[in-house]
């Protein structure tokens, strides 16, 4: 299905019945909504499951090319206004974690949960910028294969990328069929993100941190640092899994999930 908005289409799909509690997902950089496909299964028996891709990403279109997280914000609300959703637990992996951050802050009476994957709250440093002004440059200069392997390596564990050569060979078919435009476009919104680590002292609604153990762009540190930051959370790390916690080892993820929302009556 597709919503049309003012920035162009946004493909999302729903899984479950409608009249259930709703949980909406939020992809990673650079992937697409179909790294939620086991998640939105397993719960679309007793919830309402909604799963999109960011602009750019999987069909939805790339248009200006030009990004902002407050842009992703403005899908995801226009999303729920779409579906007649008030209220919705919200649960992001990376980017998506960036956009969920921004999105309660920014609306905080429209959430009932957060669920906050392989993530951080603070915002790009020096290092990091200069590290996506090399992926662009790898990216203009023709070379999206070399982008993808790199983005490969960083995702993964190293034992995923032998043992779980299925999930890693979809991610690249998914990096590789992304467009340049979406690509360098989400690099300059992801670096030019806020910091939202002040903000996390505001969250009010029942909060759970997953992470990977072996992640190494959103770690276990930042994890903790979240953790600490937002009054009950809760914590929950993925044995053998990197930055794609919920696809590396879907079995503890979908444990911790099942457990936290049902904890929760979310
Ligand atoms: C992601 O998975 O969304 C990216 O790793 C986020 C980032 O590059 O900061």
């Amino acid at each position: 299905m597709f919503l049309e908005t003012g920035s162009g289409r946004i493909a999302f799909e729903t899984h479950g019945d409608k009249k259930e509690k709703s949980i909406l997902f939020i992809h990673g950089f650079p992937f697409d909504r179909s790294i939620w496909d086991k998640q939105a299964a397993l719960l679309s028996g007793d919830h309402f499951a909604v799963t999109f891709d960011m602009r750019g990403h999987g069909g939805s279109d790339a248009g200006s090319g030009q990004y902002l997280v407050e842009f992703y914000v403005d899908d995801v609300i226009a999303i729920m206004d779409h579906l007649g959703l008030e209220r919705t637990c919200l649960c992001g992996l990376s980017m998506g974690g960036y956009t969920a951050m921004r999105a309660i802050d920014r609306e905080p009476n429209r959430f009932s949960g957060l669920i906050l994957c392989d993530t951080k709250s603070a915002p790009d440093t020096n290092e990091t910028k200069l590290n996506r002004a090399n992926l662009i440059k790898t990216i203009l200069a023709g070379n999206k294969s070399q982008f993808a392997d790199g983005q490969v390596k960083a995702l993964f564990a190293p034992k995923s990328i032998e043992n779980k050569i299925p999930a890693v060979e979809r991610i690249r078919a998914i990096i590789e069929s992304t467009s340049d435009t979406a690509l360098i476009g989400t690099l300059i919104a992801l670096s030019a993100r806020m910091d939202m680590t002040e903000s996390l002292t505001r969250i009010s609604v029942p909060t759970l941190i997953i992470v990977g153990k072996q992640d190494r762009i959103a770690t276990l540190t930042d994890a903790g640092e979240m953790h600490a930051a937002i009054k009950g959370s809760r914590m929950a790390v993925v044995h053998e899994a990197g930055h794609l916690s919920n696809l590396e080892n879907s079995s503890e993820f979908n444990a911790a999930l099942l457990k936290f929302l049902s904890t929760n009556n979310l």
